[in-house]
């Protein structure tokens, strides 16, 4: 039994997808959400920047106390995870990566299309991971060009969310692919506007939320470590950026 809190980091509010999959598995955790904002989009970023940002980052939860932390950002993990094991190695970490596997096992057409951020398409990570998951299928990739500026700007739903978005979706879709990974933790946020574009056209859209909070599961249970049940869960929120940025981050984590 560990009572200490959960840490959760990302560039913005794109962990927050995560967040809330944790949150309503597991209630009786305490979760601090570090959404950087001040640096966010990552990106497009080099991996030795986000490296930085990253360790700065874990550093702030560290020193909060944190039993374990989710990298819930598929650029920072790709560019930063390795480093970070290695220079916390008294922390466990979760990181994120594109739901490539069951996309592959569940294709019916061969073709899937993954959208994420540049850095995480180009990252050794990811191309190791379709090397070894994706034989015999074609996947499309593609960047999600303004996702992450629509998600950060509360902007969702607006017409030139959507549009940016088609722009996207529409070229993997004439690929032939009928599944679409959401691979960047921005992305859910999108989901009714990508699922309002895609329509009819029988594609199913897949993320990476309930994967990784089943993992959070097995490693605090390895670890010994879930809460007591005995604690008032405590829920905290820290950016680099502003006081303004953080209750936005608190709002946006609720559905407020
Ligand atoms: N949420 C992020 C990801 O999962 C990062 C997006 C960004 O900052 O560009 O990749």
């Amino acid at each position: 039994m560990n009572d200490s809190p959960i840490g959760v980091y990302d560039s913005g509010f794109g962990g927050l997808s995560v967040w809330r999959e944790i949150h309503r598995a597991l209630p009786e955790e305490s979760l601090i959400y570090l959404g950087d904002g001040k640096n966010c989009p990552y990106g497009s970023l080099a991996e030795d920047r986000i490296r930085e940002l990253a360790v700065n980052a874990v550093r702030v939860l560290i020193d909060r106390g944190c039993k374990l932390i989710v990298v819930a950002c598929n650029t920072a993990t790709s560019a930063a995870i390795s480093h970070l094991r290695a220079t916390f190695p008294h922390i466990p970490f979760v990181g994120l990566e594109p739901a490539v596997k069951p996309a592959c096992e569940r294709t019916r057409t061969g073709v899937v299309g993954v959208v994420a951020t540049e850095r995480s398409l180009t990252g050794a990570k990811f191309l190791s991971t379709l090397a070894r998951y994706g034989g015999g299928v074609r996947v499309v990739k593609a960047v999600g060009r303004g996702f992450v500026e629509a998600v950060e700007s509360d902007a969702e739903n607006a017409p030139e969310t959507e549009a940016a978005v088609r722009a996207v979706v529409d070229p993997v879709i004439a690929e032939g692919a009928d599944i679409i990974v959401l691979g960047c933790t921005h992305y859910p946020f999108l989901r009714d506007t990508i699922k309002r574009v895609v329509g009819d056209r029988g594609v199913e859209i897949i993320d990476s939320g309930e994967a990784v909070e089943k993992r959070v599961e097995s490693l605090l249970a390895e670890y010994d470590m879930h809460a007591s049940g005995e604690a008032t869960p405590v829920f905290e929120f820290l950016t680099f950026a502003d006081d303004a940025y953080r209750e936005r981050l608190r709002r946006k984590a609720f559905g407020i």
